[in-house]
């Protein structure tokens, strides 16, 4: 099973942009697109169990766009693996959620993607 997100080009470079479809159970995600390449992270710091990294809409990134910041205690995430690098759960990483691609468009896959 998998779920529409948006198109790719809706998503600029740099940019991030959070997911939580209404009617489902699932934890909400983000996704994060850099260099070319876009990923997909639960919307759940490891520092605290569960706890969203952006203060306000879509704020998942660093000033400079380089990084996935949490806005709790402000660890900063690597952005190609999600691992903390600096912070207070430095070496602890975040959850990655799989992701197609297809015709321009980005879809989550299951379980994350459960209606
Ligand atoms: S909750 Fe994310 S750094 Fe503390």
């Amino acid at each position: 099973m998998r779920a529409y997100l948006c198109r790719l080009d809706e998503l600029p470079d740099q940019a991030a942009r959070g997911f939580a479809p209404e009617g489902t159970s699932r934890k909400a995600m983000f996704v994060v697109r850099h260099g070319g390449r876009v990923r997909g992270w639960l919307d759940a710091c490891p520092h605290v169990d569960g706890a969203p990294l952006a203060w306000r809409k879509d704020a998942y990134l660093s000033a400079d766009g380089n990084s996935i910041v949490c806005y709790g205690h402000g660890a900063v995430f690597d952005i190609d693996t999600g691992v903390c690098t600096r912070g207070p759960c430095v070496g602890q990483a975040l959850t990655p959620v799989a992701l197609e691609c297809d015709e321009g468009a980005l879809w989550i896959t299951s379980p994350h993607a459960a209606k």
